[in-house]
């Protein structure tokens, strides 16, 4: 069992209108550690009754939260940000147990969760309506921003700390109540953020957790006619699915689906700079992230340079438990995503790439796999075409900014880019011919709670962070008043 301060952390049980339910007698979700195949714990799985009962708990909880001053809602999510904080190694040690990634990028990833509700705590106080110029003397016309109501989440596995108080933060902040359904593979994240959620105050029914078959809970999410928004971090297919599922009741959907992130080196970049960033963007939660660099495109004149510096780089990554102190890359969430990368590796070295460093799976087994770098990749290659979701740095060699350019947009995909140089009128053009919601200037690290996060094209709709994202759980209402005097 794993070691915790406050053992009270990890909870074996769903959360549904404010009660612990530790048995649905619908089975468990056995969420096991994917450095050591340990079991972390069962989770039971909700029935598509109790998933009802969550929704309705909702939306009987919704007129008391939303009527709240948005200054006692702030005040409750403020002290969840404090909790969040307190308990931070409590929580990167849950993250890491079930979701492998090394401790100190567990707990980057906490706090930077934790700053979603620090900053939707400020912005529930600053959601404000317009009153409008009338076109005449006796009306008067405003427009009400309010809560859109009963809202659905579902998170992935690869940042639960992060996606989950980046939708249940503004949600909460704006008024909204929610239900939540976590990724199988990471649902004690969740629940320990339920049971902290409940420490702050947050009344019974505004916030449940129901852990279960997408079949069931996220079929039942997606087409309630009480949900009135359902949000979705993950793939691009699933994302599709649920928007045909919830255009039956007319939801609003906010879409944080699939990348495919270019990273464009030109040859006036410092090739320090570009590798440190290539290495931030790609190997961060090894690989296995929506924003990270897919493909690496590196001009000819500096291609060798970087190439031999990020080579270099990469064979120095520790691959290890995630636990141990020196750990920098953890393993793969489980065999699938082993095998997607398997796959996108044979694919691209039939087709003519080499493998620079790394290539297969680590000596240290289970779902561990070397980082790697390949280079001579060309457009044709499934790792140019698809998210590998996984550490493999693919590189492909090219001459001109306007090659570059057609290459980094000939994707579906338009969620972040990346690239790398020292002209100044090269970053404004560059930033607006690329076709992504998110631009990465000389870092690959660009992910703020200030920010709007987001993609265009198949990589979604709507945005998340900043300002921008509580409005997403609002609606505008119009207000005409006539007969003033
Ligand atoms: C993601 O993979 O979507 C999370 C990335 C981030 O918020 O930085």
């Amino acid at each position: 069992m794993l070691e915790l301060n406050d053992p009270t952390l990890l909870k074996q049980a769903i959360l549904v209108g404010g009660e612990w339910i530790a048995n649905t007698g619908h089975g468990f979700i056995d969420v096991t550690n994917p450095a050591t195949g340990a079991l972390v714990g069962r989770v039971p799985k909700a029935t598509r009754a109790m998933t009802v009962a969550a929704i309705e708990n909702a939306s009987q909880a919704l007129p008391s939260w939303s009527a709240r001053p948005a200054a006692e809602r702030s005040r409750i999510i403020r002290r969840w940000h404090d909790l969040i904080v307190e308990h931070v190694d409590d929580l990167a040690r849950i993250l890491t147990a079930e979701q492998g990634k090394p401790f100190a990028e567990a707990r980057g990833e906490i706090l930077y969760g934790a700053a979603f509700f620090e900053w939707y705590a400020e912005d529930a106080k600053r959601l404000y309506g317009e009153v409008l110029q009338a076109p005449a003397a006796s009306r008067r016309m405003l427009v009400l921003r309010q809560p859109i109501g009963v809202c659905a989440a579902i998170t992935p596995w690869n940042f639960p700390m992060a996606m989950i108080p980046r939708k249940a933060a503004p949600a909460l902040a704006a008024g909204c109540t929610m239900v939540l359904k976590p990724a199988s593979a990471t649902p004690f994240s969740a629940l320990a953020l339920g049971e902290l959620a409940q420490r702050a105050g947050v009344p019974a029914g505004v916030f449940s957790i129901v852990a279960g078959a997408a079949a069931e809970v996220g079929d039942e999410l997606a087409t309630h006619p009480l949900i009135r928004k359902l949000t979705f971090t993950g793939s691009t297919e699933v994302g599709r699915s649920l928007m045909e599922k919830a255009s039956g009741t007319i939801k609003k959907v906010a879409m944080e689906l699939g990348g495919n992130a270019p990273l464009i080196v030109f040859d006036d970049a410092d090739v320090d700079v570009a590798v440190a960033g290539t290495i931030a963007s790609k190997f961060r939660n090894m690989g296995q992230t929506c924003v990270c660099a897919n493909r690496i495109y590196v001009q000819a004149g500096i291609h060798d340079r970087f190439v031999a510096a990020l080579c270099d780089a990469v064979a120095a990554l520790k691959v290890g438990d995630g636990m141990a102190a020196d750990t920098q890359q953890g393993p793969l969430i489980d065999d699938h995503a082993v095998a997607k990368v398997e796959e996108h590796i044979e694919d691209a070295l039939r087709q003519g790439a080499r493998i620079a460093v790394g290539g297969k799976r680590h000596a240290l087994g289970r779902t561990f796999f070397e980082p790697t770098v390949l280079t001579g990749v060309t457009q044709t290659m499934k790792v140019s075409r698809e998210e590998t979701f996984g550490p493999v740095a693919p590189i492909f060699r090219f001459d001109t900014e306007a090659e570059a350019i057609a290459a980094a947009n000939d994707t579906e995909f338009g969620l972040a880019s990346y690239f790398f140089t020292r002209d100044n009128a090269r970053v404004w053009r560059v930033s607006e011919a690329l076709e992504t919601g998110i631009v990465g200037v000389n870092t690959g690290a660009t992910s703020f709670e200030g920010a709007p996060f987001g993609g265009i094209k198949a990589s979604g709709i709507g945005r998340e962070g900043s300002t921008h994202g509580i409005e997403e759980f609002t609606e505008l209402k119009y207000v005409c008043i006539a007969e003033i005097c």
